[in-house]
């Protein structure tokens, strides 16, 4: 922006840094500052190594117990040492060598980026030094996706923006002959996740429906990927009375987002299907919430938002596998025209609810759009959606609840969330919850009560999945973290699209 006199930056939410690998002797190596990971067994060896690049004063901290090689600990030191490019290291702890995992990996990788921010050294180099326990492509893949989620800020809405300072280079030092391809990968995720969150974080005023679903098109639009987007009237001839009905209270219209990423070389046998939750804002509509903490309901389109980063990540990864995604957008408002409780709605698939609560208003767009998934060929649906207040209840804000059917499908995801770091928990789905769903005048209500609330909104969903294998991600805690954290900015958090993007790489049945 300018207005003609001073060229005013337009603030940025992240930058994506530049990521070079390079097989050379630390020494050489040029950058602002070098991180080096210590796991408590190689503390002494690591001392061993570079303590005269510091001056020995890691070996005096570490003698005095100044610093430990627990998680996140860090150990900043001038470089001292002749034939050193690089003027300041950075010790990491990481804890025990076992328990260095992806997500300890991916923490640790973005504590050294804020540091590094807050010394406003852009040029970083990380020492692959340790086994930890991933093998090498695993582990640079998971480096290169924290180094360039933590490179991310939000407030970009502020006229006088903060001073913000973001990481240009990357440089993973590395003897892994799979690293170039690892850390390229790990940077489109990074990218991808980033994307995201911008627009999780955007207000209801800038993101409404028909906003969201352009945006979503545009991050869905690249080399094999077709996008179409469904406005009111062609939601009307498709009958999908449930997205219709939850949008009758707004001013702005419903969408709903469908992209197809069909690349030449995938079987034709199987489709995955990725289906999320796209209400740009939720006050409840007539049900309506109460004032404190509404705010954060701008996050009720995380899990389309999700969906659309994972489908363009594995596009852009070029996974042979076909995927569709499928985005319903509404925003739930009370109005003159509004759903009220009582009010009966036809679904697309034919099945009718009773409306005894316009709160529950995901479970009735996802219905309608795991219909059409189900329609245009998907064969394996997962959707991901901010579905209940109830999952948080269950499992706070640190484990995303996981339902799935049959078991099998379950387990894939489960793995592929294990291999990403990121937490998941499966909850029931026997059949007799299915009775609380009962209804004296439709075949169902949305909302049957408070016991078992996450639990009874998956039972509703999954009368609109069919006959295959299903998943549903609720990330109503895990979207979004409501302070910052070392390793995550405040706001959203990209939650499951590690593992959707895993689960399209390595977990799907073949
Ligand atoms: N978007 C909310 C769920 C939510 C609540 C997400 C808090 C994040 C934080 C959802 O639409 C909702 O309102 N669910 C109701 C369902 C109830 C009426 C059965 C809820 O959880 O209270
Ligand atoms: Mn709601
Ligand atoms: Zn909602």
């Amino acid at each position: 922006m300018t207005d003609g006199r001073l060229a005013v930056p337009m603030p940025v939410a992240y930058e994506v840094p530049r990521i070079h690998v390079l097989s050379i002797p630390p020494p050489a190596v040029d950058a602002d500052l070098i991180v080096i990971p210590v796991a408590e067994e190689y503390a002494a060896a690591i001392a061993a190594e570079f303590d005269a690049a510091v001056g020995g004063s890691l070996g005096v901290a570490l003698a005095r117990g100044e610093f430990t090689p627990r998680p996140l600990e860090a150990f900043t030191a001038p470089v001292t040492g002749s034939g050193w490019t690089a003027n300041r290291m950075v010790f990491m702890g990481g804890g025990a060598r076992a328990e260095i995992g992806p997500e300890r990996l991916r923490r640790m990788a973005a504590a050294s980026v804020s540091l590094a921010r807050q010394q406003r050294r852009g040029r970083m180099a990380w020492l692959d030094v340790e086994p930890g326990a991933m093998d090498a492509a695993h582990r640079v893949d998971i480096l290169a996706e924290g180094l360039t989620t933590a490179n991310f800020d939000g407030g970009i809405h502020k006229s006088r923006p903060d001073p913000r300072f973001f990481l240009s280079d990357v440089t993973i030092v590395t003897a892994a002959q799979s690293a170039v391809a690892a850390a390229s990968a790990g940077r489109i995720v990074g990218d991808a996740i980033n994307s995201a969150r911008v627009l999780i974080n955007e207000p209801g005023n800038f993101l409404v429906p028909a906003r969201f679903v352009e945006k979503g098109a545009s991050l869905a639009s690249v080399e094999g990927v077709s996008v179409d987007v469904f406005d009111e009237r062609k939601l009307e001839t498709m009958g999908m009375g449930l997205l219709l009905g939850v949008g009758r209270g707004s001013a702005e219209p419903p969408r709903m987002l469908i992209a197809r990423y069909e690349p030449t070389d995938a079987p034709t046998d199987v489709t995955l299907g990725l289906i999320g939750k796209g209400i740009t804002f939720d006050t409840g509509g007539i049900s309506i919430k109460p004032a404190d903490g509404m705010e954060r309901m701008k996050d009720d389109m995380a899990g389309g938002a999700t969906v659309i980063a994972a489908l363009r990540a594995l596009a852009l990864l070029r996974v042979p596998l076909r995927i569709v995604a499928v985005v319903p957008s509404a925003e739930n408002m009370p109005g003159g025209r509004a759903l009220k409780p009582g009010d009966v709605l036809r679904s697309a698939s034919g099945l009718t609810v009773e409306v005894n609560n316009t709160d529950a208003e995901g479970r009735l767009i996802l219905g309608d759009a795991l219909w059409y998934a189900r329609q245009i060929g998907a064969t394996h649906l997962v959707d991901v959606a901010t579905l209940t207040g109830a999952c948080i209840v269950a499992l706070g804000k640190i484990t995303t609840g996981l339902f799935a059917s049959p078991q099998p499908w379950g387990d894939a995801i489960r793995i592929a969330a294990h291999r990403s770091g990121e937490k998941i928990w499966q909850l029931p789905l026997f059949d007799d919850y299915k009775e609380t769903l009962k209804s004296d005048i439709a075949d169902m209500i949305n909302s049957p009560g408070r016991p078992a609330g996450a639990v009874t909104a998956a039972m509703f969903l999954k009368e609109f999945a069919g006959a295959g294998p299903w998943a549903h991600l609720d990330i109503a805690g895990t979207a979004w973290a409501d302070e910052a954290k070392p390793w995550v900015a405040k706001g959203a958090t990209g939650a499951m699209i590690r593992t959707l993007v895993e689960l399209g790489r390595n977990q799907i049945p073949r």
